[in-house]
């Protein structure tokens, strides 16, 4: 057990799926794993573990925004022993090509602040996301009829963005996508020698208001868990 997730020792694998939604956790856990147990519900952020093709695999709710995910992939990390963490979950496309229902593979991930920023100070580091797991799900993506994007996005502190014109400087320089989260996973990644990556659905549009209608989102969400699936484990 650790402060906020109620798991035995050893209940949680090595591999971790973190979508925000804690009831994505339990969807994605019933539909895509085999003999699933709920080993998290302390403050309702649920989390399971199961097997996907005889491989152990969790998955975990991180809540939403960065100080929420710094608390679970913290104890992740240290308590549980997580190796492989890899976020699924939703975005907002800032560029024209990137489509609603799309998938984005985040190469980095930019950001005004992180729960980090009191150890960097002055230091803009370079949250990036694990390599060998950025390309095996590159390679899984591309064999699926879903169009894939990899490269930049903007991990933001906060949903209703009152500067719009960082908004507009992150679409000027090329980023795909905004969300709240992968920053922070890359960086706790890197400073406890784990491995992260973000696979995340295009939801909603910033440029074109566009927004996915809420009965497709699970077939496009399904795509991003099997990717992540992928990418976590050699076939
Ligand atoms: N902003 C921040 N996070 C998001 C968005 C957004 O527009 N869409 C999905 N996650």
């Amino acid at each position: 057990m650790s402060i906020h997730i109620g798991a035995a020792p050893g209940e949680i694998a090595e591999t971790v799926l973190m979508p925000g939604d804690p009831y994505r956790a339990k969807w994605a856990a019933e539909t895509f794993l085999d003999d699933v147990v709920q080993v998290n519900s302390v403050r309702g952020m649920l989390g399971f573990t199961g097997t996907w093709r005889g491989n152990r695999v969790s998955i975990q709710g991180s809540g939403m925004g960065m100080p929420s995910l710094s608390i679970y992939a913290n104890e992740l990390i240290r308590d549980f022993g997580a190796k492989t963490l890899i976020r699924i979950g939703s975005c907002g496309a800032m560029q024209e090509h990137v489509k609603v229902r799309d998938i984005i593979l985040a190469m980095t991930a930019t950001t005004l602040s992180t729960p980090s920023r009191g150890i960097f100070r002055e230091l803009n580091f370079a949250p990036c996301a694990d390599y060998p797991l950025l390309r095996r799900a590159a390679d899984a993506a591309g064999s699926r009829d879903v169009a894939t994007h990899v490269g930049g996005i903007y991990s933001s502190d906060v949903f209703y963005d009152e500067r719009p014109d960082l908004n507009d400087q992150m679409t000027r320089h090329g980023i795909l996508g905004v969300e709240m989260e992968a920053a922070e996973l890359y960086i706790l990644a890197a400073r406890h020698g784990a491995r992260a990556l973000a696979v995340l659905t295009v939801s909603d549009h910033l440029l074109t208001g566009e927004a996915l209608p809420s009965d497709q989102r699970e077939t496009s969400f399904g795509d991003m868990v099997e990717i992540a699936l992928e990418a976590a484990f050699e076939s």
